[in-house]
């Protein structure tokens, strides 16, 4: 399988077709040390055996939909439930485990840019609508990775697709990422019901629960602080709701390393962010160097539509309806 790069002086990342998984991204720290600050791989082989969702694009709907139950103009679509009672990230076959088409493309905002194309089709994992997908990976002179996804579909569908991969800014394996801080322009986030397994439909303020990062906070504290929506999951794997949100693209968080220094902004048009502390890992798995990967090896800031927007009527809307086009901009940028 073919690794592309993209380059500025500063910055690599390697990128794979199958998922488009960002499988590495080298960069400095302020004296000018390289890390690779990505959840991962040594090899290749290992990739392609490992957690599939390791910086792929998740698709056609990231996140959880419960029960796997879609209701579009009235008729019923049931999608899989590839986890325990929900649908996950699209289904056993999503969008992380598609062999994508991979092209450059120049474009002048980039120093380097590759697009992605995927079809969908009609009743693909029994989402409706064939759907034509395309992601551009941009690099700028700046430090930003550019994330810019598009969509058309045939018929009215859902969409909500994302960037998965897992961030530790002081070099993946070289330590836990707990110590990192989050802060967040969310001042509002929706709690899981355990129910469900998923969001439960409320919006709740964060002020007064672990979940406020409206100053920057280190994720330790909050995943320590006794509160249930923390011990429902053993750390943060929430939906936080992006302030003043009007579809432009903005700064909507910044995970920093007081160790090495390395600091990562993210901004986007979306209006939610997913922030997960990686609660399922367990030291099973080895990954880069050869260190297990633990909870909180790094931790996913996954720009998106809200969990089981499609159930919940005051959530954001995830239709997307034949002549419309799906645009999504997720920046990664490196301080
Ligand atoms: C979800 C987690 C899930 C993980 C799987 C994250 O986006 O929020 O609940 O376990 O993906 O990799």
């Amino acid at each position: 399988m073919q690794v592309y790069t993209l380059k500025n002086k500063n910055i690599e990342i390697d990128f794979i077709e199958r998922g488009g998984q960002i499988i590495s991204v080298r960069v400095p720290d302020v004296k000018g040390n390289i890390a690779d600050v990505v959840v991962g791989y040594d090899t290749i082989e290992e990739v392609l055996a490992g957690d599939a969702y390791f910086g792929a694009i998740c698709g056609r709907y990231a996140n959880r939909i419960v029960k796997g139950a879609l209701e579009i103009d009235g008729e019923k679509f049931q999608l899989d439930c590839n986890n325990e009672t929900n649908h996950l990230h699209g289904g056993f076959d999503g969008f992380n485990s598609r062999n994508w088409k991979v092209a450059p493309i120049s474009l002048d905002q980039f120093v380097q840019s590759y697009q992605l194309s995927l079809t969908s089709e009609d009743g693909d994992q029994n989402y409706p609508g064939k759907l034509e997908v395309s992601v551009i990976y941009g690099l700028t002179e700046d430090n930003q990775l550019v994330i810019e996804y598009a969509a058309e579909t045939s018929k009215p569908t859902v969409i909500n697709l994302t960037s998965h991969a897992y961030f530790n800014l002081n070099g993946t394996g070289n330590g836990s990422a707990a110590n990192h801080e989050l802060q967040l322009n969310a001042s509002n986030y929706t709690p899981i019901s355990e129910e469900l397994g998923t969001a439960s439909g409320e919006i709740v303020s964060v002020h007064n629960t672990p979940f406020d990062f409206t100053n920057p906070k280190s994720i330790k504290i909050a995943c320590n602080t006794d509160h249930e929506q923390i011990n429902m999951i053993g750390g943060i794997d929430h939906n936080f709701v992006i302030d003043d949100f009007d579809s432009s693209v903005k700064l909507v968080g910044t995970l920093s390393d007081p160790e090495s220094g390395r600091k990562m902004e993210v901004y986007t048009n979306q209006p939610g962010i997913q922030i997960y502390t990686g609660a399922h890992f367990d030291g099973s798995e080895k990954g880069k160097n050869d260190v297990p990967i633990e909870k909180c090896a790094g931790i996913a800031m996954e720009t998106q539509i809200f969990p089981n927007s499609p159930n919940h009527e005051h959530f954001p809307n995830a239709i997307l309806r034949p002549g419309e086009k799906y645009t999504h901009v997720c920046i990664y940028k490196f301080c």
